[in-house]
């Protein structure tokens, strides 16, 4: 059988984690991953439908296989995540080309239908379709859908000839937040929560096998409770102190994302208590406006999550926030998207994300709302909030020149003019390190602080994957410049020497 295999991962973190799950579960049937398209015997896409945008970008995909299947049948294409959960079927007449649709909750069938498809392959190819949809939604007891959600994450190989450094673990699936605009309570379905002993199984395989930095993953994070059998709760912050404890190697423990509501006083003091806890909270508002956020049925005023901010600074002086904005959302006046525009400036996040409305089908937000704000208005009002962050973002990033920071190594930096940057800020500020610039062996190095922050600094490539200090010396809004502190990485015992991000 063919087995050479392309899959291609749009979206979220969540996406980028099933991806690797499917791609270990199709590597032990023995398929291989090829990184040119042209190569593949089988195409997987890994799809978002969370903006209209994130689509287009598969239908194109999509179109330009039609030739090459008409040419060679026995080529497989297969959708898989969530627009083969939301389009279902009628992507099947849009686009005859695909051979499989996979919807996230059932990728852990994926080989099947992958291996269906090969053994069919030709004229007579019969279809292979694994879809959660409502009905099957509605009939499926929580139990069993957390059951046979399990089975993908359980069936993660962990081997310590995987490079991953960083990685990611799913603590929860789906979301019962039902936010008007957003497609992601039909796309993933109802909110299940792993058991705690399946996760704190899961994160020390991966620190066995050399992880350094973990990072949870789910929808609404905080919002975990786990029900035991025997009716006790594992709560968020207590998963966090149990996963904390049971990995004193693990340098680093982050998690996204965070649901401004949900966050308890016992969550934040565990991230307090818990040293190897990132300081940084991806905790979305999305807007500025009490009446917009009630549209959007978030459940919480700005002055509410006003108040989550101060309590996350009241247990975390140190603690970087970064939040979601949606702009133009239907009947958003002038004055409310300068209401967000004031949050911004208050509220110092670190960063935002920052996205146009863009209506989607199914949701309640397409039926009851009219898209009434021109496109113009969405971008210009985008190009605005922007430029306010960046400004924040620039003006906290310059409180970190002269500090003492430690960063996880990422990898080589792909910023072009980075050198020049540097260079830039080192003689404004007087620092020099004399034949670093020259030296053939070093490259620009990307980074992160324990706030999420990105650093490029000059370093060897063997770097990548440690923890270690740098010298801040230069500053933009989504970057900071660095020098090596120390010669040799720190991180190479397992102990780390800092004390992290010094307080803002
Ligand atoms: N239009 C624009 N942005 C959206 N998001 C989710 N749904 C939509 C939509 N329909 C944004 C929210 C969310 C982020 C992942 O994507 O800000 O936090
Ligand atoms: Fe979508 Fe709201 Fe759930 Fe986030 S909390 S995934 S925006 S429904």
């Amino acid at each position: 059988m063919r087995r050479n295999l392309y899959l291609e991962t749009f979206g979220c973190q969540m996406n980028v984690l099933d991806s690797e799950l499917v791609l270990g579960q199709l590597r032990a049937q023995g398929y291989q991953s090829v990184s040119r398209r042209e190569d593949a015997d089988v195409i997987l896409y890994n799809t978002c439908s969370v903006r209209e945008h994130a689509e287009q970008k598969v239908w194109s995909r999509l179109g330009e296989l039609r030739e090459r299947k008409a040419e060679d049948p026995g080529l497989i294409i297969g959708v898989i995540g969530c627009m083969a959960e939301r389009d279902g079927i009628k992507l099947f007449q849009r686009y005859p080309q695909i051979d499989v649709l996979c919807g996230p909750g059932e990728l852990d069938q994926l080989p099947t239908l992958v291996h269906n498809a090969a053994v069919t392959a030709g004229p007579n190819r019969a279809r292979q379709v694994a879809l959660m949809g409502a009905a099957a939604r509605r009939s499926s007891t929580r139990d069993a859908a957390e059951d046979r959600l399990e089975l993908l994450d359980l069936s993660r190989s962990v081997s310590p000839s995987d490079e991953f450094p960083q990685t990611y673990v799913r603590i929860t699936r789906g979301c019962n937040k039902f936010c008007t605009y957003c497609v992601v309570p039909y796309t993933r379905g109802p909110e299940v929560h792993r058991p705690p002993q399946n996760i704190i199984g899961e994160v020390q395989r991966l620190v066995a096998a050399g992880a350094r930095e973990v990072t949870l993953l789910g929808q609404t994070i905080n919002h975990y409770a786990y029900k035991h059998g025997d009716g006790r709760t594992t709560t968020f912050a207590e998963l966090l102190y149990e996963i904390h404890e049971a990995t004193p190697d693990l340098p680093r423990l982050r998690f996204v994302t965070s649901f401004p509501r949900d966050f308890t006083d016992d969550a934040l003091a565990a991230m307090r208590d818990c040293r190897r806890i990132c300081r940084y909270l991806h905790a979305p508002a999305q807007h500025g406006s009490d009446r917009i956020l009630k549209l959007m049925n978030r459940g919480y005023t700005v002055g509410e999550y006003r108040e989550f901010l101060a309590r996350a600074r009241e247990h975390m002086p140190d603690v970087y926030v970064a939040s979601d904005f949606i702009v133009g959302f239907p009947s958003e006046t002038e004055e409310e998207f300068e209401a967000t525009v004031a949050l911004v400036r208050e509220a110092q996040f670190k960063s935002s994300f920052i996205f146009k409305y863009s209506p989607r089908p199914g949701t309640v937000a397409i039926d009851r709302f009219a898209d009434d704000i021109p496109e113009e208005v969405k971008r210009r009002r985008n190009s605005r909030l922007l430029a306010v962050q960046n400004e924040v973002s620039a003006q906290l990033n310059r409180q970190m020149i002269g500090r003492r920071v430690e960063v996880f190594v990422e990898g080589e930096s792909k910023l072009p003019s980075r050198r020049e940057a540097v260079a830039a800020n080192r003689v404004e500020l007087g620092w020099e390190k004399p034949g670093l610039e020259e030296s053939a062996t070093e490259t620009q190095l990307v980074g992160r602080t324990r706030g999420d922050q990105i650093v490029v600094f000059d370093g060897p490539t063997s770097l990548k994957g440690q923890i270690l200090d740098v010298r801040i010396t230069g500053a933009q809004s989504l970057t900071l410049f660095a020098l090596l502190e120390t010669p040799a990485p720190i991180g190479a015992t397992g102990a780390i020497q800092t004390a992290g991000d010094p307080a803002r």
